[in-house]
């Protein structure tokens, strides 16, 4: 980028972004379905700044805003951040109970629906097809943005290809984001929104004052890479790499956890969300597993309202099979402290 368009990456540019990877974007999302075109998209500061984007244009004090229980903790950060009201929806092994959401919609001013349809954080879990078509009729019938936060969609590594909600919404109601952080490097802070034309004119004001427009540098080194890298087949590497570090893992759960844990199995993403029997809290043995030299992210902090302190994520795709079969082994025996883990879930209730 340097050498052939140094002026040109070091100038302020477009809030919107640069063109051929907007271009870029709006075929991918035309590739799974989806009317896209590159004025339908912007470029973000990964898809962490669509979420925050999103909050600004839609919520205020006190707005209504639905979400997974548990959702992406820096995703409710962003909409306690605008003082909003979250109302959390159970999920199940198909995603948001819909069912749920619909009886929300029809007592509550719902301002936005948020969920993470594909490979969700933290559960692992995938919104099926019909949930995303009830999804869609839903925020159709009732006026309701849907923000669907998709970073991990590209990373499946079983079961079928599902369409994202994007592709499905035929009145402009759903917005879309996603990111480079999870395929090529969170580092380069380039994620994007495909938002309906009704929202897309806000969210560029909204990011004009954040932040004028992302890196030029950063998004024209992603064009520039595509020159001479096969995206698709780094994808299909990076499939490769995790599916067996995900077997691995489930394999070792059902091993080494005690009798009772209940956990997801996901289809892809990195994530698996562990419930522990009921005696065992996630804290208790967070500090039993860091003697070990094992550490998860305890999932009370993912509620919204009520934690559930049995819960934890584990993430499978940064370590070789053998030390996530290892890893495990050391979070089982670290399960077996079970007295600890009662006093702990004791003190977590008195507070
Ligand atoms: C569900 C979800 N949304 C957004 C993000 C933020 O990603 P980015 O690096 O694209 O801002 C993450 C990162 O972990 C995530 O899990």
């Amino acid at each position: 980028v340097f050498k052939d368009q140094g002026p040109a990456a070091l100038q302020y540019s477009v809030t919107e972004g640069f063109g051929p990877l907007r271009e870029w974007v709006a075929q991918r999302y035309r590739s799974r379905g989806a009317k896209a075109t590159a004025d339908d998209v912007v470029i973000t500061a990964g898809s962490q700044q669509g979420i925050d984007l999103a909050a600004k244009i839609l919520l205020e004090p006190g707005a209504v805003v639905v979400t997974e229980n548990p959702s992406y903790l820096a995703a409710l950060q962003a909409f306690q951040a605008s003082e909003a009201t979250i109302v959390p929806v159970e999920s199940d092994d198909e995603g948001i109970r819909v069912d749920q959401l619909a009886q929300v919609l029809a007592t509550q001013p719902v301002r936005m629906i948020y969920v993470v349809p594909t490979f969700s954080n933290p559960k692992g879990l995938t919104l099926s097809l019909t949930r995303r078509q009830a999804l869609v009729a839903l925020a159709d019938a009732y006026r309701v943005p849907v923000l669907e936060d998709d970073p991990y969609g590209e990373l499946r590594y079983s079961g079928e290809e599902l369409p994202p909600i994007a592709a499905l919404d035929r009145s402009g109601m759903v917005i879309s984001l996603g990111t480079f952080s999870k395929t090529l490097a969170p580092g380069l802070r380039i994620g994007w929104m495909l938002a309906p034309k009704a929202f897309k004119q806000h969210v560029v004001v909204a990011k004009q004052s954040a932040d004028l427009h992302s890196s030029s540098i950063s998004q024209r080194a992603v064009i520039e890479l595509f020159e001479t890298f096969d995206y698709d087949a780094h994808v299909t590497r990076l499939r490769d790499a995790y599916r067996p570090r995900r077997d691995a893992m489930l394999e070792a759960i059902e091993r080494y956890f005690p009798a009772g844990t209940r956990f997801t199995r996901p289809m892809g993403g990195l994530f698996v969300w562990v419930e522990l029997p009921s005696g065992l809290g996630a804290s208790a043995l967070f500090e039993a597993a860091i003697a070990e030299k094992v550490a998860f992210v305890p999932g009370a902090p993912f509620y919204p309202r009520q934690p559930n302190p049995h819960t934890l994520r584990l993430n499978f795709s940064n370590r070789p099979v053998e030390l996530i079969e290892e890893g495990i082994r050391r979070l089982g025996t670290a399960t077996r402290q079970g007295s600890q883990g009662r006093s702990e879930i004791r003190s977590e209730r008195a507070v």
